[in-house]
């Protein structure tokens, strides 16, 4: 080994002239080696980096191999996956609401003062039962309405032909239960609004919202 030689060298080396006098070329130098257990080390470090990069993808960080951008953890799609029946309307009532009500209600549920009411903290929506929102989803709403103390006298058109009992059911629980509007009622089920569309089947007209403020929220 050139360790070994190099202390040999060191050693052995008789020459008694002052340093600074030696010429340059055998002054005692460090030099690179070889040696096979060295490379058994690399070995072994480079499998330990590629099971521990493994590893890490696979386990680290509450990150999950099933997950794929734009999610960033197990827990972000965990959270984004419905769970009570009343999550897996509010989720396909997004999508309602998205198609069939953002262009009036606008994309935060503000609607637009003057023309659209408000839904997010709306109190025609939160109030205990949607008897009423029910109705005016069916069959319009016409006419001058006080939403937040703000008057409007506008009409909204009917969805009764357009969505299923479902479909009302899920937007109506995801506009009702929408915490980024602040908004925290209970969920509207399917049976709700078929009972609704049975009892008023035989209106074809939208409804004034002094008529409805006579129907009872909730049964
Ligand atoms: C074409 C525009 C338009 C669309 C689309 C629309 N609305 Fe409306 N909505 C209105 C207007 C206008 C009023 C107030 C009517 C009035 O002045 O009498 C209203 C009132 C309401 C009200 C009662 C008042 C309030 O702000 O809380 C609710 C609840 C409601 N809409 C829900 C919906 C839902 C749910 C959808 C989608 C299925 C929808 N609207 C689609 C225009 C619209």
């Amino acid at each position: 080994m050139k360790g070994r030689d190099l202390s040999v060298t060191m050693k052995s080396s008789d020459d008694n002239r002052p340093r600074e006098g030696r010429p340059r070329d055998t002054e005692p130098r460090l030099e690179a080696g070889s040696s096979p257990q060295l490379y058994w080390l690399m070995a072994l470090l480079g499998v330990l980096a590629v099971w521990g990069d493994h590893y890490l993808v696979n386990r680290a960080a509450d990150y999950h191999p099933q997950v794929y951008t734009p999610y960033l953890s197990f827990y972000e799609v965990d959270a984004l996956n419905p769970k009570s029946p009343g999550d897996v309307l509010a989720a396909k009532g997004r999508l309602i609401y998205q198609n069939y009500c953002q262009p009036c209600h606008q994309p935060n549920g503000g609607g637009l003062p003057g023309q659209f009411p408000p839904l997010a903290g709306s109190d025609w929506v939160a109030v205990p039962g949607p008897n009423r929102i029910i109705r005016i989803v069916l069959n319009g709403l016409a006419g001058p309405v006080t939403v937040n103390g703000a008057v409007f006298s506008n009409a909204m058109f009917d969805f009764g032909k357009s969505l299923t009992d479902n479909d009302i059911a899920a937007v109506l629980t995801f506009v009702r239960s929408n915490a980024e509007w602040n908004n925290s009622s209970a969920p509207v089920t399917p049976e709700q609004v078929a009972a609704i569309r049975k009892k008023t089947s035989d209106r074809g007209e939208p409804w004034s919202a002094e008529e409805l403020l006579k129907v009872p929220d909730s049964d």
